[in-house]
């Protein structure tokens, strides 16, 4: 069983959403579906497809304006939230410490934080990114885990580019969170890869040791592309 998630980032509609749950529950799979979408998309009836919001604010309650707290996510049914997105990271300045404040949240919330990790084309180049990997998994996930957690290995140059880094490198990636993750007493903790994952490359990309799953940005946005990825594995 492996963990399909998708992340609609701010694209589709309603109407898009209720004709993709439609589609998902028609298919005939053991792995587990989550889409991301957008917030105002969270009220949505989706069956056995679990949603998740795309991000969740740092802060319980109270005067900030535009945000959208744990608890607020959890009220809609959603049972988890992405969390330090690159995007997130990059636009919104979200750090290793957001991150984390961000997942303590979602816990005490009772949502299960699927916390992206990874390393920028600059930081790759510098040869830092098994530095990065590591301390992004170190320093974004709460010392206090007491439910379920999700990491997503998202090299963040190969994001929407179309370019995957090489198995060898998704293995190396993966082994080290795993190991982290044990090191901090969190073993088992399913651990996602995402960038560029397509129906083409899907199945390669989950037999490769400790990735447990996918998640998906652009091929998430039409059934006729994320199905054969949910598919493309048992
Ligand atoms: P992509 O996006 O699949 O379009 O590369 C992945 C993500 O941002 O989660």
């Amino acid at each position: 069983m492996k963990i399909i998630a998708g992340n609609w980032k701010m694209n589709g509609t309603h109407e898009n959403l209720v004709k993709m749950i439609q589609d998902l529950s028609a298919i005939d799979t053991k792995n587990a579906i989550i889409l991301c979408v957008p917030y105002t998309m969270l009220c949505t009836d989706s069956g056995k497809i679990a949603l998740a919001s795309q991000d969740i604010s740092a802060h319980d309650h109270g005067a900030y304006t535009g945000e959208i707290s744990a608890k607020m996510v959890a009220a809609t049914g959603a049972k988890y939230t992405l969390i330090g997105h690159s995007e997130c990271r990059q636009y919104h300045g979200d750090t290793n410490a957001t991150v984390r404040t961000k997942a303590e949240q979602a816990l005490s919330n009772g949502l299960t934080p699927i916390i992206c990790v990874g390393e920028t084309m600059d930081e790759k180049q510098a040869g830092k990114t098994m530095e990065i990997i590591e301390s992004g998994v170190r320093e974004s996930v709460p010392s206090v885990v007491n439910s379920n957690i999700i990491i997503a290995y998202e090299p963040r140059w190969a994001i929407g580019a179309g370019i995957t880094p090489t198995s060898n490198e998704i293995e190396s990636a993966h082994e080290l969170i795993a190991k982290t993750l044990d090191d901090m007493g969190l073993g088992g903790t399913p651990v996602l890869y995402g960038a560029s994952v397509k129906g083409s490359n899907a199945l390669e990309i989950m037999s490769i040791p400790h990735v447990d799953g996918v998640l998906v940005g652009g091929a998430s946005l039409k059934s006729d592309d994320f199905i054969p990825i949910i598919t493309s594995v048992k």
